[in-house]
């Protein structure tokens, strides 16, 4: 196995800095609205050929050094007997939205096989069908972040009825948490059960809040997690990815995760500096790749520069890759970052 991806993470040596793509499959490869044009996203996640097929297209599209497995983190929500529905354009919705004591007192605790078996079909197809060729991520939405979608009942700019619930009940907000801490250390388990050789959490939206409130309201759950987790696998590496990680390095790294994942506001040079018994994931910014060939390896080379004064660093974006990104500029930065493209 190409074992680059999983040794940067544990901060051993490797000969070439490994990389790989949040949102790897996704819209932008025509191979993956092909297979998308079958059906929703929903049953694209719950049919788990389908969903192993575009978990594999950017391993041989991109070559780019783990694969993750195509699932969604709002996919075990439905344990709580809501409705997910994804449409084009707006954002996924949650209804009914969960917001009051009642609701959050009566949440029961989600069986990840029961509810999402499908993700863990998925897996066991993908590991097969990878035979070693790189490891498997596993993810799991970050507490906070699934409290959003699910008290907004989608997003909303300002994040109001999430912002009423932590500051207007605090301890509900914290019996909500702590659900959702039960249900990410559930869910991540029953992947790592089924053959993900690495786990990432994904906070995107812990950057709404201050630095006082990430400590008070998100720091205790994710200890909680990595701390179940290490304990259950001892060699498992765990990644923490924060869009907005800048303001919040040390509180992460508080949480004993792994591997730190930033977004592209921060310099990562900075923070390799600051922070030596961590690995760093990240941190192109993605709008980048539409840029001209020339920019992107100039920004792609510094980071892989700055990268080598961390303890490990995985080369990543510093959030998905969007939609009408061009495949071949995706390609290119996968072959800038090892070495085989000027
Ligand atoms: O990275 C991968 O390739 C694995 C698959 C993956 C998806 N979602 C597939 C997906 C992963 C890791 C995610 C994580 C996810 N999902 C996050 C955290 C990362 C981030 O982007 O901040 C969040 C917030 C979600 C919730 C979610 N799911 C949103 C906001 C959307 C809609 C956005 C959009 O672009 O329309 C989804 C749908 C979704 N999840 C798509 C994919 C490929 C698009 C579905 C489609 O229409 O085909």
């Amino acid at each position: 196995m190409n074992l680059d991806f999983l040794k940067a993470c544990r901060g051993e040596r490797v000969s070439r800095t490994p990389i790989w793509l949040m949102r790897q499959a996704g819209r932008y490869l025509p191979d993956y609205q092909r297979v998308r044009s079958r059906g929703t996203f929903l049953d694209l996640c719950k049919t788990p050929d389908a969903a192993c097929e575009v978990t594999l297209q950017p391993i041989d599209i991109l070559g780019v050094d783990a694969a993750i497995i195509f699932a969604d983190i709002l996919l075990p929500l439905e344990g709580y007997g809501v409705k997910l529905q994804f449409s084009d354009g707006e954002g996924p919705r949650i209804d009914p939205p969960i917001r009051r004591l009642a609701q959050i007192d009566q949440l029961p605790r989600v069986d990840p096989i029961e509810t999402t078996g499908y993700v863990m079909s998925a897996i066991q197809l993908v590991k097969k069908e990878l035979s070693g060729r790189v490891p498997l991520i596993g993810f799991s939405g970050a507490p906070f972040t699934l409290a959003c979608y699910l008290v907004e009942g989608g997003v909303d700019k300002n994040f109001i009825e999430i912002k009423r619930l932590l500051y207007g009940d605090p301890l509900t907000a914290d019996r909500l948490l702590d659900a959702l801490v039960q249900l990410a250390i559930d869910y991540l388990a029953a992947q790592v059960s089924a053959g993900a050789d690495a786990v990432q959490l994904f906070d995107t939206w812990a950057g709404q809040l201050s630095v006082a409130d990430f400590r008070r309201f998100v720091v205790p759950g994710i200890k909680q997690i990595v701390t179940v987790m290490h304990q259950r696998f001892p060699t498992l590496p765990v990644i923490y990815y924060v869009n907005g990680a800048g303001l919040v390095i040390d509180e992460m790294r508080e949480t004993g995760v792994d591997v730190i994942g930033l977004d592209w506001r921060v310099d990562l040079g900075e923070v390799a500096r600051r922070v030596s018994d961590r690995s760093l994931q990240g941190n192109l910014d993605p709008t980048v790749l539409f840029g001209s060939r020339d920019e992107v390896r100039r920004r792609a080379l510094k980071i892989v520069e700055d990268g080598r004064q961390a303890r490990g660093h995985i080369f990543n974006l510093g959030h998905g890759v969007l939609p009408r990104t061009d495949p071949g500029m995706a390609r290119y930065l996968v072959d800038l970052v090892h070495g085989d493209a000027r």
